[in-house]
């Protein structure tokens, strides 16, 4: 391969890479903000960092939204997550509720 190919191939690598990197970041760099702390228990992929932390990734969206609100609300009394969920509105429930529904589990 001349070097010129070489240096072409390399490149086109490093573009594709940079984009895949973007392609990841981008989407979370909002939820990142909002809901790092959740991701710092629950990962940023919905399974936990601890055994002891439930995994999240494609839990259902209502059961996830309906104890995220009983959390808040202290219907579900949990000394952690009742102040986790006390700031969050319904829109910030919503939101982190269809995230974590989304990922596939088992995704690692
Ligand atoms: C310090 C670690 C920690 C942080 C931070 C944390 N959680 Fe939790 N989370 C837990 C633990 C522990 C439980 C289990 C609580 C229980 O026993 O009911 C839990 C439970 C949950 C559940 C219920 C899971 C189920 O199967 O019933 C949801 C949903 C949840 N967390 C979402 C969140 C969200 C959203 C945030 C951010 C706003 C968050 N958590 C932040 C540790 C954490």
């Amino acid at each position: 391969m001349s070097k010129l190919k070489t240096v072409s191939f390399l490149a086109v690598g490093l573009l594709l890479s940079a984009a895949a990197t973007l392609a990841q970041a981008a989407p979370n760099a909002a939820l990142n903000a909002k809901f790092g702390v959740c991701f710092s228990c629950h990962g940023v992929d919905g399974h936990a960092i601890l055994p002891t932390y439930p995994n999240l990734a494609g839990q259902n969206k209502d059961y996830l939204v309906q104890t995220l609100r009983e959390f808040r609300d202290g219907t579900r009394p949990n000394a952690i997550m009742g102040a986790m969920a006390k700031p969050l509105s319904n829109s910030d429930i919503d939101q982190i509720a269809m995230y974590f529904a989304d990922i596939k589990p088992g995704s690692k």
